[in-house]
């Protein structure tokens, strides 16, 4: 049997080794990634200053080593390599692509200079390729990080730590090099719903209170209307953070961190230079609905919020690839239960399946595609008896084919190269790594022009 899975994040290694753990066939995967390097949000998404968790490369790592399996990355799908391609070389193929486009806020001024998703954002700091040149001006005193999210959590820290804190992570030498200049003294990070509702977890939200030269700010009319015990863990132990944090004195020299709720920004308006001068946001009312859940409704009353900058970290979305049916309403990869099917029909797409974010949409934890990924595999075992008697051709065609192009295909040997240079450089500011940004350069580390 041999399977293509396309991405090399999470959710893409879970699938791999449910796959190659089956002792009942014998299975070859080739993992393909669009970047050289493998491990997609791991590498490109946790912040620089949670280090723990990357720790769950190691187990990525381990299936990587596993003899059947086979690394192909700077290999995109859809513009390298056509989707009929993979279905003449691959019995099943798997699509592990994540959800890599920003969602909008949809309002006026949002395209404006210093209005920057998340995703550059964090792209930026974490020296994702695509973002190693994005624009990022720190010369401005205040912020406003729009969502009430674990990213928008992790952006409103990074833009609040100490270059000291910063410099012994992975962070990319060039977010370091702009942040040890930043001028930024404020951020505002929005809810457009109450503080019962925030999507944040509560361990990410204490660490907001433990950082060297920012303190959070709450007003306490901001946690007046919130229940003592909600009836979910969660929310209460986030409730009882953001308690301590209204209750507690910032220090007068700290950068704030203003937490506020029940706001949405309405527009943004620049200034002569076209840069960002001000946010309006229109206050909220909480509206129940039929269904039980609780939505964020506009009362019509309009306050001005002077920022420099609009960082919106509302949520991410799948990319179109040609040829993979596309949800548009879900924007994710078109399935059921991690099969793919056609967008209209909903008629299945033999032998091709979906996991992780490109599956479920942007949430959950990186532990969470183990299970889920196990799953999807489960219903490529049972679809997939006998496919293994279809001649393919010879495993090595489609590395002859991507060279005859042009594409190099990075192997996961080349990448422990990359990854030993990247190890050594961070060496020298006593850093886990330092990150090869350009993938020029990490080509030409492998000798590859
Ligand atoms: C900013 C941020 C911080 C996070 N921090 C944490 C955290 O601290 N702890 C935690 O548990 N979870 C965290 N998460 C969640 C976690 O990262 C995700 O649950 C997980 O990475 C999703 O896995 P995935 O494999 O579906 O997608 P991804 O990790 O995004 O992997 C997708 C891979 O597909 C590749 N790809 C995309 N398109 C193509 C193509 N056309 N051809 C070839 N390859 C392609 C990409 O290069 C990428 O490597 C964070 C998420 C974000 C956005
Ligand atoms: N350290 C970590 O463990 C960590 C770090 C980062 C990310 N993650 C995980 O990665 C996943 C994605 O995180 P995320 O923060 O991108 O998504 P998220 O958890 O879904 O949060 C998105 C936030 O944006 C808000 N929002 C959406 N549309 C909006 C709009 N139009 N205007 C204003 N606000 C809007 C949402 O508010 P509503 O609730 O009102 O919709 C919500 O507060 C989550 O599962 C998260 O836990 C984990």
């Amino acid at each position: 049997m041999r399977v293509a899975i396309i991405g090399s994040g999470p959710a893409g290694f879970y699938a791999a080794e449910a796959l190659l753990r089956r002792d009942d066939a014998v299975v070859d995967v080739d993992m393909f990634d669009r970047l050289p390097t493998p491990y997609g949000l791991v590498r490109g998404g946790v912040a620089p200053d949670h280090q723990k968790i990357k720790t769950v490369i190691r187990v990525f790592a381990a299936t990587a080593a596993r003899p059947t399996f086979r690394f192909l990355g700077n290999v995109c799908l859809g513009r390298d390599l056509t989707v009929e391609e993979l279905r003449r070389h691959y019995h099943q193929i798997v699509y592990a692509t994540g959800n890599e486009s920003d969602r909008r806020l949809g309002i006026p001024g949002e395209g404006i200079a210093r209005c920057t998703p998340a995703t550059v954002f964090v792209g930026w700091y974490n020296g994702h390729p695509d973002y190693r040149n994005a624009k990022i001006d720190l010369s401005i005193e205040r912020v406003a990080v729009v969502g009430n999210g674990n990213v928008a959590v992790d952006a409103a820290r990074i833009l609040l730590r100490t270059p000291a804190e910063l410099e012994k992570t992975d962070i990319a030498a060039h977010a370091l090099q702009t942040l040890r200049s930043s001028r930024v003294r404020e951020v505002f990070m929005l809810g457009r719903r109450g503080p019962e509702q925030a999507a944040f977890s509560s361990a990410e939200l204490k660490e907001l209170g433990a950082m060297e030269a920012a303190d959070p700010v709450i007003a306490p009319g901001e946690l007046a209307d919130c229940a003592q015990s909600t009836g979910n863990a969660e929310t209460d132990r986030n409730l009882k953070v953001l308690r301590a944090f209204a209750a507690h004195v910032p220090r007068a020299q700290a950068k704030k961190l203003h937490l506020r709720f029940l706001v949405s920004p309405t527009q943004i308006i620049a200034d002569a230079d076209g840069n960002v001068a001000r946010v309006a946001l229109e206050r909220n009312r909480l509206e129940a609905r039929p269904d039980g859940t609780v939505a964020a409704r506009g009362i019509g009353r309009i306050e001005m919020l002077e920022v420099g900058m609009v960082l919106p970290a509302i949520g991410y979305s799948a990319e179109r690839i040609t040829g993979v049916p596309y949800d548009e309403k879900a924007r994710i990869i078109a399935n059921e239960d991690g099969r793919v099917v056609d967008a209209a029909s909903r008629a299945a797409i033999a032998n091709e399946y979906v996991v992780g974010w490109a599956r479920s949409g942007p949430q959950g934890l990186i532990g969470e595609h183990k299970r889920a990924s196990a799953h999807v595999v489960g219903h490529m075992i049972s679809d997939g008896a006998g496919l293994e008697a279809r001649a393919l051709p010879d495993r090595d065609v489609i590395v002859k084919l991507l060279r005859g192009r042009g594409v190099q295909p990075v192997s996961f040997n080349d990448w422990k190269q990359l990854d030993d240079v990247e190890v050594a450089r961070g060496a020298r500011r006593g850093a886990p790594r330092d990150k090869i940004v350009d993938v020029a350069a990490m080509l030409a580390v492998l000798g590859q022009e």
